[in-house]
């Protein structure tokens, strides 16, 4: 199987969680892509489910396809969150943020009983850190926020490029109206402890490190679907 299809793969296995009468967070990005689609179908075959979408567009995908929809206002507890990942290792820790959404993710992930990450193989690495790092920041003051950031990289012993997210040549924009600072640090051994020295800085929302929140990884392979299950 190529990546997409191993994309696909893990996120048609994914479909054997979801229960109906389930509350189903719906993750972002093109491996989440194929899960709604799935997913869509089988609401469209009479499955009940009512799903917590993680962005703008996931929330327009799962639209177009039928999902009925709701929000953490009406049902702050919900089953289960299928998400992608930018990058995971055998600790189950996650880099997330690649499409920006890592904030509501996050949000969302942490409201969910379970996490599944579905991913093709090319996202298990040993050492967190190749993938960028993105930090979601307050627009005011970027870059004294940047500077505060550099310096609690070099407490954890990182060190790297930190970018300002541009699209279509001007700074990117959350859908919660705020910037991404993508962190170039090549490793990162201490993902937790990186995570919550930025998470202290004025300024900063949200990192794109995800520790202890997921419980099942479900990788596509060349040869099929490898499950990954937190013991
Ligand atoms: C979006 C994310 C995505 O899950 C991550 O970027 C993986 O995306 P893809 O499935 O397209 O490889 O964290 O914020």
């Amino acid at each position: 199987m190529n990546t997409e299809e191993q994309k696909k793969a893990a996120a048609l296995a994914a479909l054997d969680y979801i229960k109906p009468g389930m509350k189903v967070g719906l993750g972002t990005g093109s491996t989440a892509n194929h899960f709604i689609a799935a997913l869509g179908e089988k609401v469209k075959a009479g499955l009940d489910v009512l799903a917590v979408p993680t962005s703008r567009s996931t929330r327009d995908l799962a639209t177009k396809f039928g999902i009925p929809l709701t929000d953490l206002e009406k049902h702050p507890f919900l089953d289960i969150t299928v998400d992608g990942a930018d990058e995971f290792n055998e600790k189950f820790e996650l880099v997330k943020g690649g499409g920006g959404a890592l904030l509501l993710e996050k949000i969302v992930a942490t409201s969910s009983r379970y996490m599944v990450v579905i991913a093709d193989e090319s996202k298990k690495v040993s050492t967190l850190g190749r993938f960028p790092l993105a930090v979601e920041v307050i627009p005011f003051g970027v870059r004294a926020t940047a500077w505060k950031i550099e310096r609690a990289m070099k407490i954890c012993g990182v060190s790297g490029s930190i970018d300002l997210r541009r699209k279509e040549g001007k700074p990117f924009k959350t859908d919660s109206g705020n910037a991404i600072l993508d962190l170039g640090l090549g490793s990162i051994p201490h993902p937790a402890r990186l995570s919550e020295l930025i998470k202290s800085i004025p300024g900063v929302v949200e990192t794109g490190i995800f520790v202890d929140i997921c419980g099942i990884i479900l990788m596509g392979t060349k040869d099929g679907v490898k499950t990954f299950r937190k013991a």
